[in-house]
């Protein structure tokens, strides 16, 4: 099966184009396009993403995204004969809120052929509602232009799916599993039954843990996005063996739920600068590494729980903050606790977000659901389910 999938829940504009064979017992993917626009360097001017400047940069790059994984998969073929008005007319009615995309659209694929695709597969939920509405509007207008089905996709089931994808680690993945979902958003322990069958055990009562990389970044004067940032801080604390002088809590760590708490750990980092005064190079590295060590104690604290309430063999930790190195080192660590435990990640390129993941969600779920055509509306705080 061929899927053409677009992902534009927040600040990254992102098309592929997969191959997929194998059926749920072993799915295999094979890229035959892939693009990616991150708008991280016009969202870092003001500390965050702006979900109006995001719809609106997704709306301008979504088309030349799309030719582009087209030509790569050889699917951009020039068509003989004219698309007729009357279906512009439609496309037009779908795209009536998404400023200058009906343009673009018409502009690029006017004189196409209808590529060889067999589903059309768009992130649906969560993330920012109108950067959503933009890749749901084009997903479903060239649905009615090609008469191709599109299927709607939960961005965190992409995350989970990410680890099937251009990965080294083929250790297949087996039921009941585990995931920890950790990016800018969501901090959440998912139960997977089987493919398709989440329930959220775990999550966040305030602050993604993404989020509050990013917030404690912005506080130590450091850009957008401060997960990479402190990243690297705390490593080179870690290098130059900088004194430990500053002890943040880690929130939660003992009570019985699975839950998470970021933004107590956020304000201890604003109390200790309040009461210190602007830290100096070194000071902000032991800050960083501080508290990557008390994010990365709690995460794991929390799913190892998870693991033994659930009896869980397989571990899937996903989503942007697995890029983080000591988080991911961690987790890997449970393999070596756990006789029996397979931990999976992506790769780095898959952590975080893109549009891959949305097409092997996208496979995944046509697999074990009927096709069925409904109204795709954006939720942005959608659920696993
Ligand atoms: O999954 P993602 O790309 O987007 C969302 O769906 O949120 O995750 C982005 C988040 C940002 O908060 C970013 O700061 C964080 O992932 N992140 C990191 C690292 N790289 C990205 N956090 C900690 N360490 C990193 N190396
Ligand atoms: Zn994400």
């Amino acid at each position: 099966m061929k899927i053409l999938s677009i992902e534009t829940s927040c600040d990254e504009t992102a098309v592929s184009i997969v191959e997929a064979t194998g059926g749920v017992q072993s799915p295999s993917f094979r890229v035959l396009g892939n693009a990616l626009n991150s708008q991280i360097a016009i969202h870092s001017e003001y500390g965050g993403v702006f979900p109006m400047l995001a719809k609106r940069e997704h709306a301008k790059n979504l088309p030349i995204l799309l030719k582009d994984v087209l030509i790569q998969a050889n699917e951009y073929k020039e068509k003989k004969t004219e698309t007729s008005e009357e279906m512009w007319q439609k496309i037009e009615n779908i795209l009536t809120k998404e400023i200058g995309l009906y343009e673009n659209i018409k502009n690029i694929f006017s004189t196409i052929e209808k590529p060889d695709i067999d589903m059309i597969a768009v992130t649906s939920g969560p993330g920012l509602t109108p950067a959503l509405w933009v890749g749901i509007s084009c997903a479903q207008a060239l649905g009615v232009l090609w008469d191709i089905h599109v299927m709607p996709i939960n961005h965190m089931e992409g995350h989970i799916v990410s680890v099937l994808m251009e990965n080294e680690d083929v250790r297949p993945v087996e039921f009941p599993a585990l995931a920890l979902l950790i990016s800018g958003g969501h901090t959440e322990i998912v139960s997977i039954k089987a493919w398709g069958s989440y329930t959220v055990i775990g999550q966040t009562r305030d602050d993604a843990v993404g989020e509050a990389f990013d917030k404690v970044a912005r506080m130590l004067g450091l850009p957008y996005p401060g997960g990479p940032e402190i990243s690297q801080l705390a490593k080179m604390a870690r290098e130059k063996n900088i004194p430990h002088t500053v002890t943040l809590p880690r929130p939660m760590l003992h009570s019985q739920d699975l839950d998470f708490s970021f933004s107590g750990l956020k304000t201890a980092v604003l109390y200790h600068i309040r009461d210190n005064g602007t830290p100096t190079e070194e000071e902000k590295m032991d800050i960083a590494r501080e508290f990557e060590d008390a994010v990365t104690e709690v995460l794991i604290k929390k799913t190892e729980k998870a693991l033994e309430d659930t009896g869980a063999k397989i571990l899937i930790v996903a989503g942007g903050v697995i890029a983080n190195t000591n988080i991911r080192e961690a987790c890997k660590h449970m393999e070596k606790k756990y006789t029996g435990l397979v931990v999976k990640t992506p790769t780095q390129k898959l952590s975080t977000d893109n549009a891959l993941m949305i097409a092997g969600a996208a496979y995944i779920e046509s697999e074990i659901k009927p096709f069925h055509k409904k109204n795709i509306t954006a939720v942005g705080n959608l659920k696993l389910s």
